[in-house]
């Protein structure tokens, strides 16, 4: 169970998030929607500890971050907290230097301690699923954006996250691509994740989010059953955010 409570994020002075709060049930996806610039990207970077929350509080199964602990406490915690949290970020992040199968088995080998010949075989079946078993010796330059992106979720996958996110993946991608990433996203969902998926795209996330969460000025405007908001939101907001991204 994934608990996001009156988040508040500010930089530079700026109120970036203003109480961001929602619940996401195991082996879910939830979408973020909303226009550029309304903290999407921010409130996933809060959400695997890359930023530390001002207000509020993220429970993420046995993991409770709350602002008001100390410095050190805080800390401590975002460490649990990014060994159960896997983020795709819209710039992949491969390592340059290492191979295809490298950059899958490196946190495996050395945050989790498998040993390399199993992180090995696991990288494997994590390759054939992505449809990339044969690009294992390449290196990341080598290989096309949407292949680099299978690579990148392959290696977030090899940490068997309890939520997996993703910050606009089909941005470099052909709508040929999205519907294939879709497909491969909701497969792994059926195999036991949980997901938070940030598009600008809503025929993406339709048909592969559960529950979408429409953010406006990094306020939550509407969070609900996909199919309600798409097909009847409340907030005249997310209606015209909905009509216009159609
Ligand atoms: N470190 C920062 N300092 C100041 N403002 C920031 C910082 N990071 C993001 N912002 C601002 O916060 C807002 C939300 O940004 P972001 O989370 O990237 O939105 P989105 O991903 O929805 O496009 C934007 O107005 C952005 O300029
Ligand atoms: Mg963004």
């Amino acid at each position: 169970m994934i608990r996001v409570t009156n988040l508040i994020k500010n930089a530079n002075r700026t109120r970036i998030l203003r109480g961001v709060s929602f619940d996401l049930a195991p082996q879910t996806v939830l979408g973020i929607i909303g226009a550029s610039g309304s903290g999407k990207t921010t409130l996933l970077r809060c959400l695997n500890g890359l930023e530390r929350i001002d207000e509020g509080e993220i429970e993420c199964g046995d993991v409770h971050l709350d602002a008001k602990l100390s410095k050190h406490e805080y800390a401590r915690r975002v460490v649990e907290l990014r060994r159960k949290v896997g983020t795709v970020f819209q710039h992949l992040y491969l390592f340059p230097h290492l191979t295809v199968l490298g950059n899958i088995i490196e946190a495996p080998v050395h945050v989790l301690r498998v040993p390399r010949e199993k992180a090995q075989r696991e990288a494997f079946e994590l390759l054939d699923s992505v449809g990339l078993k044969d690009k294992a010796p390449r290196y990341p330059e080598s290989l096309s954006g949407g292949e680099q992106q299978r690579v990148a979720i392959a290696r977030a996958l090899a940490m068997h996250p309890a939520l997996l996110m993703f910050d606009e993946p089909t941005s470099a991608l052909d709508p040929k691509r999205s519907a294939g990433l879709r497909s491969l996203l909701r497969g792994t969902v059926d195999r036991g994740h949980t997901m938070v998926v940030v598009s600008h795209s809503i025929g993406f996330l339709e048909g592969l989010a559960d529950q979408l969460l429409y953010m406006e000025g990094g306020e939550v405007v509407e969070c609900g059953p996909a199919n309600q908001i798409l097909n009847s939101p409340q907030d005249p907001r997310t209606k015209d955010f909905v009509e216009q991204a159609k």
